[in-house]
Formats: structure tokens, C-alpha cells, sequence
């Protein structure tokens, strides 16, 4: 990675009393009452904010949280719970500030959060004035988000062209020394998971992988569109008939070079998209007009688990049913207990994926859990993020 490393800006002794904004990617998933269902990301955000408490710098830190409207502040918006799981797991207060942009009172030694920088107006669109304000904010910009490395926004690009010093976080650079280094000269067989319920949100990274890997397995709403492709039926069940052409061109892809997209040959359907629908195995060949495909069975599980415990690389990302309820969670389970259990190198990255790697309690298994969910992707398909172009830059100019 060429960009100049904040550990080691900290190593040097330049850190020691300088305003330090760190920008974090605290995006967590909440529940209706706002409670954080998941924290991995706030505690990968630690080591970046204690480097700097630890140089004696006075520190700033911000994210985004959901997608919100630019100009108002909103409960569900708001970081307020993310402030609380900081200070619970830094144990030291965490203030959160708002309206923030035109100056930030924060001594040395001290850490502030900076309300959800997405209602800044101008943020999405990278503007030039608000990126020059938060840039004046700090003596030293970290960039520590990869979850939004694959954004150029005011706060995460703009100001990182602005600022005195731009550097690359703990997490940033560890998230793109793991990845490249997986797939620099990966183990083989690899194979790839990629699920999620629509093909069009990950086509790129289906034409990228299916150069690369060796099986490419798919899963939710995007094995749909390839059962499709292949000639099944799939009844009501989400799909993108008007994607099957870009399936058939990976199938086809893939089979050029004597790899493969498995189909699945069982399925596990229901009537309903309900947690008690009634849940029905049945051959893939074998799905009524009136059925919606919620699972893999158990004949496709058990083959794909074979493939996996005999993978030399596994990328992950994406569950293969709705494993939330518990009537359509078998195929995940099986497929998330055979990546554990492969000795195959594993790397997985993707909201959905963390929560299937948390509830099957496999945390310590897979080899590399990346935070990065869209960024993540981008890195596999190989495409330089925004957040590496500019910090190379600011690390040669
Ligand atoms: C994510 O959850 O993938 C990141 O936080 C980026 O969020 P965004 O897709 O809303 O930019």
C-alpha cells in the first residue's frame, strides 16, 4: 500500500499534541429501537483511536450511519449509540458533537465523536468547501474507514486532498495488506460465495471472479437469476429475468475455463417470505409456479461443503438463504461450519456475512473478517479505491 501509515507517523513522535480527525466507519446495524445489533466495526475502530490517545493527541472521530437526508438530523440518524459502545469498550467518556463543521473544542489526550457526517450538506457530493472546513479541523487526517474507502466523499476524499497530513489508519491498511495478500498468489482451488438477492448490484464482481476462481458458487436472489439461466423454474421467487443474457456470459465463462458455477439441485421453498411459512424440500427441478425459493437443500449444501472443506481459498461474501429464520437457515449453516472447518486461507467481508459468521460463533475461524461490505467487493474486483488513489498522492507529493 503506498500511503503514509499513521502508526508510523505516531512511531516518529508527530502525532504527540496535534488535532488528529479520524474518519471511522461506526456504520453498525441497529434494531427498531435503535439498540446496535452487531459492533464489529466499533471495535475495529479501537486500535486506530487509541494510537492516537496514546500519542497525546487531542482526537477527532467521525462517521456516516445509514443514508441520510443532507441538512437535518434525525433520532434514527444520529450516533448517539455508536458514543456509547465507544466509551463502554475505550473506557473513558466519548462526547458527541453536533454541528461540528466550523470549529471542534477538544483537548490533547481527549477523544469527541462528530455527529453522523452524512447530514453535513455537500458530504455525498464531495464538496470542495465543506471539505476544506473539516480539513482546517485537524493538524493530521486518518483515514481509518474502509467499509467507505470505495466512496469519495467531503470526508472521506475531499478532505483527505485538503488536509496538512493525510495518512491511512490501522484498520485501512490492515483491511488492504489482507486482501491483496490472499489474492496475490492464492491457494488453490479457490472458490468464491457470492450471494445477495440481486444480480445487478454485483455483476461486475461475478464477471471479475469468474476469471479468477475456480468455483463460483451463488446464492439468495442472484442463484435465482442463474437457476433461471440454466433452464429451472424458480416459481415467484426474486430474480432478474432481464439479467439472464450477463449470467449465461459467467456460467459460460467459467465453464471456457474448466471452472464451474454449481446450480443447486435441491431447494428448500415456501408459500409465504415468513419466518413460519411452512418450509418444503424439494428437487430443483421440481418448483411450482406458486413457490418462492428460500434455501438451498440439503443434497446441494452438503456438495458445496465438500467443495469448500477442500478448497486452498475461500472468499465470502453473503449468506445462501434467509438463515434469519431459523426454517431457511440450513443451507448457511452447513456452508458457514464447512468454511470453518476447510483448512482452505478464508476471507469474508459483507454486513449479512458477519452476522451469519456471529451467529454460528465461527468469529475465530475464518482466516481474514473484513469490514468492508461494497469496499470490500471493489478490492476483489481489483479496482483501485478512492480512498488508496488519494492517499497515494498525498504520500508522494
Ligand atoms: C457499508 O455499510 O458498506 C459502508 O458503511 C458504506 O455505506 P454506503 O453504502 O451507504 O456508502
Amino acid at each position: 500500500m503506498n500511503a503514509i501509515r499513521f502508526s508510523d507517523l505516531c512511531a516518529q513522535g508527530q502525532v504527540t499534541g496535534k488535532r488528529v480527525f479520524i474518519r471511522a466507519d461506526l456504520n453498525v446495524p441497529q434494531d427498531d429501537a435503535g439498540n446496535i445489533t452487531e459492533d464489529t466495526r466499533i471495535r475495529a475502530s479501537i486500535p486506530c483511536i487509541k494510537m492516537a490517545l496514546d500519542a497525546g493527541a487531542a482526537v477527532m472521530v467521525t462517521s456516516h450511519l445509514g443514508r441520510p437526508t443532507e441538512g437535518t438530523l434525525t433520532a434514527a440518524d444520529s450516533l448517539a449509540p455508536v458514543a456509547q459502545r465507544l466509551a463502554e469498550l475505550l473506557g473513558r467518556p466519548v462526547p458527541l458533537l453536533q454541528n461540528w463543521v466550523d470549529g471542534v473544542s477538544v483537548k490533547a489526550g481527549d477523544v469527541v465523536l462528530l455527529e453522523n457526517c452524512r447530514v453535513n450538506k455537500g458530504e455525498k457530493k464531495n464538496n470542495e468547501e465543506l471539505a476544506k472546513k473539516m480539513a482546517a479541523l485537524c493538524d493530521i487526517f486518518v483515514h481509518d474507514a474502509f467499509g467507505t474507502a470505495h466512496r469519495a466523499e467531503a470526508s472521506t476524499y475531499g478532505i483527505a486532498q485538503f488536509a496538512k497530513v493525510a495518512c491511512a489508519g490501522p484498520l485501512l491498511a490492515a483491511e488492504m495488506d489482507a486482501i491483496t495478500l490472499a489474492l496475490a498468489n492464492p491457494k488453490r482451488p479457490m472458490v468464491a460465495i457470492v450471494a445477495g438477492s440481486k444480480v445487478s448490484t454485483k455483476l461486475s464482481i461475478l464477471m471479475s471472479l469468474a476469471s479468477k476462481v475456480d468455483q463460483l458458487i451463488v446464492g439468495g436472489g442472484i442463484a435465482n437469476t442463474f437457476m433461471l439461466a440454466s433452464g429451472l423454474k424458480i416459481g415467484k421467487s426474486l430474480a432478474e429475468p432481464d439479467l439472464l443474457s450477463d449470467a449465461k456470459a459467467v456460467i459460460e465463462a467459467m465453464r471456457a475455463r474448466g471452472a464451474a458455477v454449481p446450480i443447486p439441485t435441491d431447494v428448500v421453498t415456501a408459500k409465504t417470505f415468513a419466518a413460519d411459512a411452512p418450509a418444503t424440500v424439494k428437487a430443483a427441478t421440481e418448483v411450482a409456479d406458486d413457490d418462492l425459493i428460500l434455501d438451498i437443500g440439503p443434497q446441494t449444501a452438503a456438495l458445496l461443503a465438500a467443495q469448500l472443506k477442500a478448497a486452498g481459498t475461500i472468499v465470502w461474501n453473503g449468506p445462501v438463504g434467509v438463515f434469519e429464520f431459523p426454517a431457511f437457515e440450513n443451507g448457511t449453516r452447513v456452508i458457514a461450519h464447512a468454511i470453518a472447518d476447510s483448512s482452505a486461507f478464508s476471507i469474508a467481508g459483507g454486513g449479512d456475512t458477519l452476522a451469519a459468521i456471529a451467529k454460528y460463533g465461527i468469529e475465530k475461524r475464518i482466516g481474514y473478517i473484513s469490514t468492508g461490505g461494497g469496499a470490500f467487493l471493489e478490492v476483489l474486483e481489483g479496482k483501485t479505491l478512492p480512498a488508496f488513489e488519494i492517499l497515494a498522492r498525498r504520500a508522494s507529493a
